[in-house]
């Protein structure tokens, strides 16, 4: 058997704030209805703390549930485009918490692709024996660049991080394809530009520039062919069919677009997972959260053919096609928590609320 990565721990962090569709009715012209026949989306979750603590805990867990020791790890890797700072990076962060004295680190930003483009990089480096054990940590802190008073984009996502510890395999389980696509011609789709070197050498302090830029219709044709050529091609290049896979794992961006693309693939709902109900679009983290409910919920058994499929800002898409291995159950469980907070959505969302405002100042009242 040839050497393969494969996913031996997971975790994830959510973090403890809820924005219901409720609320977000009281800060826009929208109603729960909409949003969940357009999108499936019920509540997502803000973080009160950095991108870097969402990543640290998601990593402590999946470590503990590896069952490996931080010194063990040799590679971390982060997949965010909301990192706190730039640099240094929140993988080197992340290695210096955790005490993954043995470890390089590196951020990698493919947006809401993020996790799948870490996964064929990890991948990679474990069958070429250059690495043995890495962590991947999909994390993102969205709210920062969101105006809660723009339905178009706001309703959309959330905040968390997720992790999956990847060591090499001898007995078929791993990653067996990989299918990675991007089309920059079509970036200015989705853009977050503020957090980037672009124009003076200061902080913009342009709300029309901080927040995220995003033309909804645009990117859901996008991702639906996009993310169905995408899978097909995975499991060409692994020669599957739709019919030997078990579950399918898709970046969480909008229920219809899942519901679209899995269509397409002839893949019916019961093999294909989904949580954005409750968590939202949260980008890179959607991925390895969605892996770890998964797993909680029974829905991944040794030797499952699994597909991982995501698109997003770039645009960029992948595809991932795996075996799973042995492990359905966790080695350890890490008990760390965050930091507790007793704000609300509305304490939370505040400093947005003031930034954007002067965007809505002609804006007829919520009603
Ligand atoms: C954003 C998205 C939900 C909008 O849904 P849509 O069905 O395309 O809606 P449209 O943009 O065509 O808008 C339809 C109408 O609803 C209105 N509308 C938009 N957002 C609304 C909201 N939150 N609540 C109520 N009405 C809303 C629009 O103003 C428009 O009204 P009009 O016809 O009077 O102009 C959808 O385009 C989408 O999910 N796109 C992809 C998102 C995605 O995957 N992003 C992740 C990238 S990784």
């Amino acid at each position: 058997m040839s050497r393969r990565a494969a996913i031996t721990g997971w975790g994830k962090c959510v973090p403890p704030v809820s924005l219901s569709n409720a609320d977000l009715e009281q800060l826009m012209d929208t109603s729960d209805e909409w949003i969940v026949e357009r999108t499936g989306i019920s509540n997502r979750q803000l973080s009160h703390v950095e991108t870097t603590d969402l990543a640290e805990l998601a990593a402590r867990r999946a470590l503990a549930c590896s069952g490996m020791n931080a010194e063990e790890i040799d590679l971390v890797v982060v997949a965010t485009c909301t990192p706190e700072i730039l640099c240094p990076s929140v993988a080197a962060m992340i290695q210096d918490r955790i005490g993954a004295t043995n470890a390089g680190a590196f951020d990698l930003n493919a947006a809401c692709s993020g996790f799948v483009y870490g996964t064929s990089v990890v991948a990679g480096m474990i069958e070429s024996g250059f690495v043995d054990n890495v962590l991947l940590v999909g994390a993102e802190k969205l709210h920062f660049a969101m105006d809660y008073r723009d339905r178009g984009t706001a309703i959309l996502f959330g905040d968390g991080a997720g992790a999956a510890v990847f060591e090499p395999s001898e007995d078929g389980a791993g990653v067996l394809a990989v299918d990675l696509g991007a089309d920059g011609g079509k970036g200015g789709t989705m853009l977050i530009r503020s957090m980037g070197s672009m124009g003076e050498p200061s902080p913009t302090n342009d709300p029309a520039i901080h927040r995220l830029h995003f033309e909804g219709q645009a990117v859901f044709k996008i991702a639906v062919q996009g993310i169905s050529a995408s899978a097909n091609r995975v499991l060409e290049l692994a020669g599957l069919t739709a019919d030997d896979v078990d579950l399918v794992v898709p970046h969480q961006a909008n229920a219809r677009i899942i519901d679209s693309a899995t269509r397409r693939l002839g893949i019916d709902k019961d093999r294909v997972f989904v949580n954005i109900g409750s968590l939202g679009n949260t980008a890179a983290a959607s991925i390895p959260m969605a892996i770890s409910d998964a797993l909680d919920a029974g829905r991944v058994s040794p030797g499952d053919t699994v597909v991982l499929t995501a698109f997003g800002g770039g645009v960029t898409w992948g595809s991932i096609a795996l075996t799973w291995g042995d492990r359905t159950e966790p080695a350890g469980v890490h008990e760390g928590e965050l930091p507790p907070t007793d704000m609300t959505c509305f304490d939370l969302l505040q400093d947005n609320l003031d930034f954007f405002a002067p965007l809505h100042a002609d804006d007829p009242p919520v009603p």
